[in-house]
Order: structure tokens, then C-alpha cells, then sequence
């Protein structure tokens, strides 16, 4: 069986190195492994409309940015396939015959939705688009005969739901798709990472953010004031690793020959947390080493992003092209799907010539 890959962002915003660290790192690494036959990677501009219904023009002036985020990061078109959700309309006909094949109850039990739901205030008024929309990421990810979605954990549910789809489906009308495994991001320290403020989530509206198109000197402001341990307040008082954002960052992003580079006196992260627990380590000094340790990982990024925006139009040219080859794929699975459910009229000869033979036996 060949190995796909679909997984794909709302755009909602520009990319955090949040996504970075959960995600898009990984997505890279897994596009110049060579071990996948294809990959998908999709704005979901579609989904995003589920919950942004008043506000179009977010989500439209948003896809350039994602798009923008991910060529920087190193996703490369001649490799994987960028598309937009809204452009592929077999995923919403998908839907639509999933549908049937899920609860109300089945949904409202989906933990991510309801915590969304929660977040979002919708209680009584959830629009019936959102409350769908794990339906609908299920279509996304069958209909590219996907084996592999890597996405972070709070997408599990999502996952789980699709596969339940996916047998079901196979189930009643033969096995005509794929059930797919998640791929969760393998370091601990990358599952979430907090906001520069400490809280648990980066995000837009906390302002906790440092976005992959932050320029040097925003990336270094952000860092020399994110938040550490709010006891280690002289240089000498002994300091606490766990929940100290610099150090959570640190884990995250800090490669083996970082300390050789810019900060010998260490020889790993292991020491240098060793010192800071003792006491005689100061914030500044380790929050100016993530500062050179993010720098190196973002300065390529910023570079390649400043090309790809210099070059709009060829931007919306790898989408439009990748939209169409998506297309394509999902129009070779609806295909396979209405044949299974026998609703492919027109192709079924069988039928026709059974009911021609039904009513001539009528006749006569
Ligand atoms: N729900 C995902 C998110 O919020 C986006 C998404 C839509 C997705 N369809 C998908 C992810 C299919 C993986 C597979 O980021």
C-alpha cells in the first residue's frame, strides 16, 4: 500500500513556532525522508469559515499567510502538494454521505469540538457547520487515501472519528477507503508549547506569541521579557526548571552543538539546567542563548519567507496548481465511493439493463 500524507492548518492567523516546533518542522523532515509516495498539506479555509461565518475576509487575507509560512519553513512544492480545502468540492459531497454514517451523540462526545465549543461562548447557537466539522476533516483526509495525518494531540478525537468513518463505511459498502493513523509530534517538550507569558496555549489574542515572520529584533524583545520562575529573582537564588518557559523552549529547540556556538561554558541543556537549579544562573544569560538558539532557526525561514513575498502571484500559482492536482486525486476517490454505494447511475450498466429487462417482461 502506498504511504500518504495529509494534514493541513486553518488559516486563521500567521504560524507561531508553536506550529513550527508541533508541526511544520516535522512535516519537512517527513517530506525529505523519501518515505512517503505523496503529500498533501491543505489551508483549511473551509473549516475555518465553520466558526468564522462573519468574518470571510480573515480567512481569505489568512491563506497567503499560511501558505507564505509553509514554503519558508521548507515545504517545497515539486514534493508536496499545497492546496486549499474550499477548491476541492468532492470533499464536501464526501461529507455529505458521511454524514449518515455518524450520531448527534457520537459528535457531541468529541472532546476537541467541545471544548471549543465551550471556548468559543456558542452554547445554545452552535452553527451546524462547526458542529459538523469532524465529518468533514474526514472527508479531508479519505479522500487522499491518506495512511499517515500528523497534527498535533488536541486533533486525536479528529483521527479517532475518521477511523470509526472509515469502518463503518468499509463496513456497509465494501472497502473502498483508507483508515489512517495519527502521528503525534515525538518530543514531549514540542506536544504544546506554552505561550511566551507561560500560559499553556500560544495564541493570537494572549499575545504570547512568536510568529515565523517576527523580524530578529521582535523575536529577541519577546524572548529577553518571556516568562521564567517568578522566585529566582537574584542571580543566586536556586531556580525551578519545570514550568520555566525559557527552559520549556530550550528543550524544544535547543540542538546538541548550540553550546559549543554560543555559550561554551556548558557543555549540554543537562548543565546548564544543573547550575540554574543551584542557584548562580541568571535569566538574562540563558534567555540571551534561546535568543541565539531561535535566531538560528529562524533566520533561514525569514530569509526564504522575504523571497516567496516578493512573488505573490507565483505563490497563488503553486496553490492553484496543487489545488487542481488535489482535485483530481479526491475525484478518483468520489468516484470509488458513489461506486461503492451503487449511486454511480449513469456508469451502471448492470442496472440499466436490469430494469430495460424488468419492464420488457412487463410488456409482454
Ligand atoms: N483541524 C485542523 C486544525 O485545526 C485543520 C485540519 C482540517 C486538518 N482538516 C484536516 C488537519 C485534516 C489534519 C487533517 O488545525
Amino acid at each position: 500500500m502506498k504511504k500518504i500524507i495529509l494534514t493541513g492548518d486553518r488559516p486563521t492567523g500567521k504560524l507561531h513556532i508553536g506550529h513550527y516546533v508541533g508541526s511544520l518542522k516535522r512535516r519537512v523532515e517527513l517530506q525529505n525522508s523519501g518515505e512517503f509516495d505523496e503529500i498533501f498539506i491543505m489551508i483549511a479555509d473551509a473549516q475555518a469559515l465553520t466558526d468564522n461565518a462573519d468574518n470571510p475576509e480573515k480567512v481569505r487575507q489568512n491563506i497567503i499567510e499560511v501558505a507564505l509560512d509553509y514554503l519558508s519553513c521548507g515545504l517545497d512544492p515539486a514534493k508536496s502538494t499545497l492546496f486549499i480545502q474550499s477548491q476541492i468540492p468532492e470533499l464536501t459531497e464526501l461529507s455529505f454521505y458521511y454524514m449518515n454514517l455518524v450520531t448527534v451523540a457520537r459528535l457531541q462526545r468529541n472532546p476537541t469540538v467541545k471544548s471549543e465549543i465551550a471556548m468559543r461562548n456558542f452554547e445554545a447557537s452552535i452553527p451546524v457547520g462547526f458542529f459538523t466539522y469532524p465529518i468533514s476533516q474526514a472527508a479531508d483526509i479519505t479522500a487522499f487515501k491518506a495512511t499517515t495525518v500528523p497534527v498535533g494531540e488536541d486533533q486525536e478525537p479528529m483521527i479517532e472519528q475518521t477511523r470509526e468513518i472509515v469502518r463503518k463505511f468499509n463496513s456497509v459498502y465494501g472497502d473502498a477507503l483508507v483508515e489512517p493513523e495519527i502521528l503525534l509530534p515525538d518530543n514531549q517538550a514540542c506536544l504544546r508549547l506554552p505561550g511566551t507569558d507561560g500560559k499553556a496555549k500560544m495564541s493570537k489574542s494572549l499575545g504570547n506569541c512568536i510568529y515565523l515572520s517576527d523580524t530578529e529584533a521582535d523575536v529577541k524583545k519577546k524572548v529577553m521579557s518571556m516568562y521564567t520562575d517568578p522566585n529566582h529573582i537574584q542571580v543566586s537564588d536556586p531556580g525551578q526548571i519545570e514550568g520555566n518557559t525559557v527552559f520549556t523552549y530550550l528543550d524544544a529547540f535547543c540542538k546538541a552543538d548550540a553550546f559549543e556556538k554560543y555559550l561554551p561554558d556548558y557543555k549540554n541543556l543537562d548543565e546548564l539546567k544543573d547550575h540554574y537549579k543551584r542557584g548562580g544562573l541568571g535569566d538574562v544569560k540563558v534567555k540571551k542563548f534561546l535568543n541565539s538558539v531561535l535566531q538560528e532557526e529562524l533566520t533561514p525561514i525569514r530569509a526564504r519567507r522575504k523571497e516567496y513575498e516578493a512573488n505573490i502571484p507565483f505563490v497563488y500559482q503553486i496553490l492553484k496548481e496543487g489545488s487542481e492536482k488535489a482535485e483530481r486525486v479526491a475525484a478518483d476517490t468520489l468516484a470509488g465511493v458513489k461506486r461503492a454505494m451503487k449511486i454511480n447511475y449513469f456508469d451502471d450498466m448492470e442496472l440499466i439493463a436490469a430494469q430495460a429487462e424488468k419492464y420488457k417482461n412487463q410488456e409482454s
